[in-house]
């Protein structure tokens, strides 16, 4: 391991698996900068952090905007002089069937979803080479590899996600930079908040594991792919879903 703290990116660290990504890397002893779309609700987070004796820096940033999305990655690596973990995490839903999608929801989803993510490795895979070191790790989903009804947008994003995942990851491997897909399956956050009791009722007998998973489920998860001892592992798909995808 280098001397120097290592330095991590997580979007859409304001909540969810996203917030416990972050607390979960700082407290690994990484430099945790995280992103969202304002700073008012990044602010506990970095409290949170620093109260645990950790370092994190916080950036509002719409990753939509895939301009200022370039511009923050690339002020993250000259301001802390080092980029060594990219977690792509932010992403919506636009659920609906395919019959009465509109082409500004199936837009939307692969802007935020897809686009985003190929634009912060671009960003990322510069001082990442530089250094011959990188961890990525892009936030997929189960519906990507199974697909799932109603999510014709979501489940083609995450799918791109994992085709962009293991072409980075033959193209940056050479240079000691990794990338895989960890693949949530149910979790609990505000995503998946609004979904009715009964499905969440009906799912989880389906789930070997038999409950829904938590944050703290995926950060584990990223926690080791992002780890120095993880760089013989690149270009996986990890689905962490209790069993759900199998
Ligand atoms: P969430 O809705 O609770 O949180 C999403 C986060 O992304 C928030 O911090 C939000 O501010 C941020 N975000 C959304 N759009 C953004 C934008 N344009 N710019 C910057 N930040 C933005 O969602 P959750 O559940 O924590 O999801 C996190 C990731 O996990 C997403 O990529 C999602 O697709 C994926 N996932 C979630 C599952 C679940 O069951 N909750 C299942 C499979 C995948």
């Amino acid at each position: 391991m280098s001397t120097e703290r290592r330095v991590a990116i997580v979007t859409g660290a304001s909540r969810g698996i996203g917030r416990a990504i972050a607390k979960r890397l700082a407290r690994d002893g990484r430099l945790v900068v995280g992103m969202a779309r304002s700073l008012d609700t990044l602010t506990s987070l970095r409290d949170e952090i620093v109260s645990a004796g950790g370092q994190a820096d916080i950036i509002a940033c719409d990753v939509g905007d895939t301009a200022a999305l370039a511009a923050a990655i690339e002020g993250v690596a000259e301001k802390h002089g080092r980029l060594d973990i990219l977690v792509n995490n932010a992403g919506i839903t636009r659920d609906g069937l395919i019959l009465r999608m509109s082409d500004e929801d199936f837009d939307a989803v692969l802007n935020v979803n897809l686009r985003s993510v190929f634009v912060a490795c671009r960003s990322a895979s510069r001082p990442m080479m530089r250094q011959k070191f990188g961890r990525i790790v892009n936030i997929g989903s189960v519906s990507g590899i199974t697909g799932n009804a109603g999510q014709a947008n979501y489940a083609a994003a995450k799918a791109g996600v994992i085709g962009l995942t293991k072409t980075i990851a033959k193209e940056l491997g050479p240079k000691g930079v990794t990338a895989n897909v960890i693949a949530p399956g149910f979790i609990e956050t505000d995503m998946t908040a609004n979904l009715a009791q009964m499905i969440k009722d009906q799912v989880v007998p389906q789930i070997p594991a038999r409950r829904v998973g938590q944050g703290e489920d995926i950060a584990e998860a990223v926690s080791y792919v992002s780890s120095d001892g993880a760089g013989y592992l690149t270009g996986q798909v990890i689905a962490v879903d209790g069993g759900l995808s199998m």
